[in-house]
């Protein structure tokens, strides 16, 4: 833990005749936890890759791409050689591979204290009835079945930390209701149940649990479906990563449980 000290500010404010204060509580240092974050290889689930490992945090990156996983492993190290950062290459829509993946990640690492679910694909905007039955199967199985598989895998080596976190990336399809994005908002509401439920089921043990509900972010999501989004102002990968950064780094006694982001 870091420890800030409390900050007298009282000579400095000399028309107050109360003796203020200016207390900080101390923050979580991240510094040496190690982090699996799914969809690391590309958007925000890179960005947030690259922000946590300037905190120190060793990394265990998931995605179907090695070169691009590979090009974020060398961002990384070429900043810090010593952060130990592995990549995985797996597509976690197939459970076995998912599993054996996160087996290897607790054998090569012992601990992981960190999980953050980001890994996921758009459904181009249409009718229901429109929509390709792959499209529906692949929407659901990559942003909803294999979160929960990720999670359910992962848990038993969170619970056996002092402290650990789950980060459920949803979106604002998971709270609000667009016209023509029916599946993809399935998955997303779906990520919203089981993170308010998991909250619940480890309120007594160490892992905490946080969902982000992002609305238009600017990466290549929408266009890999060949979708065009007019996307100027939409919030920066890089910033939001930043968001969930702080939410793990935060003060002690604070838990964001809940991140809503608009652009
Ligand atoms: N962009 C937005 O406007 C927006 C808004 C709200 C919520 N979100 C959510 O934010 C998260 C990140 O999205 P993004 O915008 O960063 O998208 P992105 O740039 O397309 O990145 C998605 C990542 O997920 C990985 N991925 C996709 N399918 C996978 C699979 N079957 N197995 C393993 N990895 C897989 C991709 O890598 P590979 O293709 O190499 O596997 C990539 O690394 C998603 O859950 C998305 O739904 C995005």
């Amino acid at each position: 833990m870091l420890s800030l000290e409390s900050i007298d500010i009282s000579q400095n404010s000399p028309t107050n005749s109360l003796s203020s204060k200016v207390y900080s509580t101390s923050i979580v240092n991240l510094s040496g936890r190690t982090a699996i974050i799914t969809g690391a290889g590309d958007g925000l689930g890179k960005q947030v890759a690259i922000k946590l490992s300037r905190q120190g945090v060793n990394l265990a990156l998931i995605a179907r791409d090695k070169s691009r996983l590979t090009e974020v492993k060398q961002t990384i190290q070429s900043a810090n050689k010593l952060l130990k950062v592995k990549i995985y290459p797996c597509d976690i829509r197939i459970t076995q591979d998912l599993s054996n993946i996160v087996k290897k990640i607790i054998k090569d690492f012992r601990n992981v204290h960190i999980l953050i679910n980001v890994a996921g694909i758009w459904q181009k905007m249409m009718a229901v009835e429109e929509i390709d039955e792959k499209v529906v199967d692949d929407v659901i199985d990559t942003n909803l079945t294999a979160l929960i598989h990720c999670t359910r895998l992962v848990l038993p080596i969170l619970k056996k930390q002092a402290e650990a976190a789950i980060i459920n990336v949803s979106s604002k399809s998971g709270v609000t209701a667009q016209a023509g994005q029916s599946v993809y908002s399935a998955s997303k509401w779906g990520v919203r149940g089981f993170t308010e439920v998991l909250k619940a089921d480890l309120k007594n043990t160490p892992v905490r649990v946080a969902g982000v509900y992002q609305s238009g972010t600017n990466t290549k999501m929408f266009e890999k479906t060949g979708e065009e989004v007019p996307s100027e102002k939409f919030t920066d990968p890089s910033d939001l990563a930043d968001v969930t950064v702080y939410m793990l780094s935060r003060p002690e006694k604070i838990w964001l449980h809940e991140v809503r982001v608009e652009y």
